[in-house]
């Protein structure tokens, strides 16, 4: 089948009325003023076409699994999705086949449920610790943001299902997205934000993309050619189709024009009733000729060059039953592998047997994933403390059965639950406090070692707060950490630290009551079988940060977030330039508490026999690593690249390479390569890209502070 000629005998075919039709979503599903989609609980849909046989294409959210309704009316079937690790935690695990095999798992379920595109990836920049949804992005570095967003999408495509990569451009706050300005530098802009996009475009060809809330330089993206046509399209080469987020822009002809194939999810009335329907936008802007039918065209047969690919349009037979237990596994693997050990003195693992309380309400709300667009609905969460259980280590049973009791009889006085916009479960923060020091010191004495649960939750429509009870502890928590180090480590027993976080939080002021401190993160379903086995010993820890924990958040670079005016923000300037992240923190030295590539082990690696040569265009870099400890690990190396000093200034290091060992046993090691084109060590100098003349140093490092050699090539 040749499916351009296909597409053009299709478009040739369609009256006017149609093609607008086909720009437009349906509208929100499932609510009153619009029917049931084809899939309960998707985000959103196609026209059907039922004259020309083109059929309704499902929508369904999101970056941690796939986002349907598991109950639906009518119906006694269960429709559960398997609950993936946040991406910030498939991130941490650095692992490119691991990013591939979530992406195939997810890719299985939205096809055998009904579903033809997944709105997934998102690839926005982890700029602030306090952005509501940096759990639903992977980094503050874009080369390990763009490599495993195009891991992830290979994977959901190789199962004949699209991708949408999102949110482009430059949306990295909840405050105001939906109007807010940002301005950014060229520079900035190209080599940080857009990057990911570019990368991962060339790479793994999404079949969709989708244009963010936000405006830029004074335009919505969804509304700006230079954005869609130009860079998308004429420099990228970007094949797919682009769509809206959910009720973007303000001018559905302009969107069209712009380049922006696909509104969604369409009948913007349903969220702002002073709008026209985009159809009629769209068909008055045809009438008066402010949009002609040649661009409108371009834009049907972008959307109908993928549809046609899609299972809806095959007319595939979805079983609805994926193989549930096989993505719960890789659930659990991808977890494991993007668990990070931040801190080890003799803490972890735990010795067998040895009896150890935990303490903390999060062992048992434990926090899976954030809320909105990208939450999840599996059939299950193994809390912390039931992964313990099941697994069948030594926890103290009293101490369990007290914290069910007490926030059974909590939820159900004040601290009742309620249910937000998303439909998500609003829990008030619970007390931590709950032991006084007499209790404290009978706990230490039978056991050998104390666990403290700390959990965070923030999510879409909203940024978190620097405030006690999310950047900060609460007093409560702080209470407690420092009753139960106190009475624990004065009989020389360990006290283990668990973050149960979607996004740095302030740790410097208590890290040192711990001896051990293991960031969990928000790993999906399986997170309490995670913890269980990275304990207890039979999972060793090999995730590293893909975002710095600042010392304070004084020292965070992104001043101006989340813009001005303050009260209310309708313009945010990313004043610091391309100085995200470890790029601030290394250039301008300041020592963050965790540095970006920073994770601990069980074990010890020795990097041997570094080589850094140039053959032709390329410079290949390798290394030996070695596992010279006595448990078997894997280890994350990195490869970051000091520029020489030319025309344009360029931050202390920037991160060109990474790579990840396999297993390697006690003894074993392994020897790891990367290629680097000259191309990938350009930076953007306000007009192009450009490789300036001289020295550049290339340092592999173990983390962006942990270098283990260097070695200079002349370009
Ligand atoms: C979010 C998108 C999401 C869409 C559909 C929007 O609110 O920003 O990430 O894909 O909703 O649910």
């Amino acid at each position: 089948m040749n499916l351009e000629s296909d597409v053009e005998i299709l478009v040739s075919k369609m009256t006017l009325e149609e093609k607008i039709s086909l720009v437009v979503g349906v509208g929100m599903l499932d609510r009153k003023d619009n029917p049931k989609g084809r899939v309960s609980g998707a985000a959103g849909e196609t026209v059907e076409i039922e004259r020309l046989k083109i059929p309704a294409a499902s929508f369904a959210d999101g970056p941690a699994g796939l986002r349907i309704h598991h109950d639906r009316e009518g119906d006694t079937g269960k429709y559960h999705t398997t609950a993936f690790p946040v991406e910030t935690m498939l991130a941490s695990s650095w692992n490119r086949t691991m990013l591939r095999k979530v992406g195939e798992a997810m890719g299985r379920e939205v096809r055998e449920y009904g579903v033809d595109f997944l709105l997934a990836p998102a690839v926005n920049i982890h700029r602030n610790p306090l952005c509501g949804r940096n759990f639903e992005y992977y980094s503050e570095d874009p080369l390990l943001t763009a490599e495993m967003a195009a891991s992830f999408i290979e994977g959901v495509q190789s199962q004949g299902v699209g991708a949408c990569i999102k949110h482009f451009v430059a949306n990295e706050q909840e405050t105001n997205r939906m109007t807010v300005d940002t301005v950014v530098s060229e520079r900035a802009l190209r080599e940080i934000y857009l990057k990911p996009f570019e990368i991962a475009i060339r790479k793994a060809k999404p079949w969709t993309l989708m244009s963010s809330y936000n405006k830029l330089y004074g335009s919505y993206t969804s509304q700006s050619r230079w954005l869609l046509m130009e860079i998308l399209r004429e420099e990228w080469g970007f094949e797919g189709f682009v769509m809206t987020d959910w009720f973007a822009g303000d001018d559905a002809a302009k969107q069209i024009e712009a380049g922006n194939d696909l509104i969604m999810p369409g009948k913007s009335f349903q969220n702002s009733p002073q709008r026209k329907s985009e159809c009629e936008e769209i068909r008055l802007a045809i009438e008066s000729g402010d949009l002609d039918l040649d661009t409108l065209d371009e834009r049907v047969k972008a959307i109908l060059r993928i549809l046609v690919r899609t299972p809806a349009f095959s007319g595939y037979e979805y079983s609805n039953s994926p193989d549930l237990d096989v993505n719960a596994a890789i659930s659990y693997e991808a977890g494991c592998e993007g668990v990070v050990l931040l801190k080890n003195e003799s803490a972890l693992p735990l010795s067998a047997g040895a009896p150890f309380a935990v303490f903390g309400t999060g062992q048992i709300e434990t926090v899976r994933g954030g809320t909105g667009s990208g939450e999840t609905h599996p059939a299950y969460t193994v809390s912390l403390l039931e992964g313990m259980e099941e697994r069948g280590l030594a926890v103290d049973k009293e101490v369990a059965e007290f914290y069910r009791r007490k926030i059974e009889e909590l939820r159900s006085a004040d601290y009742s639950i309620s249910y937000g916009m998303w439909n998500e479960e609003i829990r008030p923060r619970l007390p931590e406090d709950l032991f006084d020091e007499a209790a404290l010191d009978e706990l230490s004495n039978r056991n050998e070692a104390a666990l403290v649960v700390i959990s965070r939750i923030s999510g879409e429509g909203r940024d978190r707060r620097l405030e006690k009870g999310d950047y900060y502890l609460t007093e409560d928590e702080s209470k407690l950490i420092a009753g139960v180090s106190k009475a624990f480590r004065k009989r020389g027993k360990r006290v283990i630290g668990i973050l149960n976080i979607g996004s740095p939080i302030e740790v410097e002021s208590w890290a040192g009551l711990f001896d051990g401190i293991l960031l969990l993160w928000q790993p999906g379903q399986e997170a309490g079988r995670i913890l269980a086995d990275v304990i207890c010993g039979s999972v060793n820890p090999s995730g590293k940060l893909p975002t710095t924990f600042p010392r304070t958040y004084e020292d965070v670079p992104s001043r101006s977030f989340p813009g001005e005016p303050a009260d209310n923000p309708s313009v945010v300037s990313y004043d610091e330039g391309i100085y995200v992240g470890y790029r601030y923190y290394e250039t301008f030295r300041v020592k963050p508490v965790f540095e970006f590539g920073f994770g601990l082990s069980y074990t010890d690696f020795e990097y041997s026999d570094p080589e850094i040569i140039l053959e032709g265009e390329e410079v290949i870099i390798s290394l030996i690593i070695k596992n010279t400890g006595s448990t078997a690990g894997k280890e994350v190396f990195q490869v970051y690249v000091k520029a020489p000093k030319g025309k344009i200034d360029k931050p202390r290091l920037e991160l060109r390479g990474f790579g990840k060992t396999d297993l390697l046993q006690p003894g074993e090691e392994e020897k790891l390569t990367v290629r680097l084109s000259k191309e990938e060590l350009a930076s953007f100098d306000g007009y192009r890209w450009i490789v300036e003349q001289g020295e550049y140093e290339f340092l592999i490092g173990a983390s962006s502070r942990n270098i283990r050699s260097t070695g200079k090539v002349r370009l």
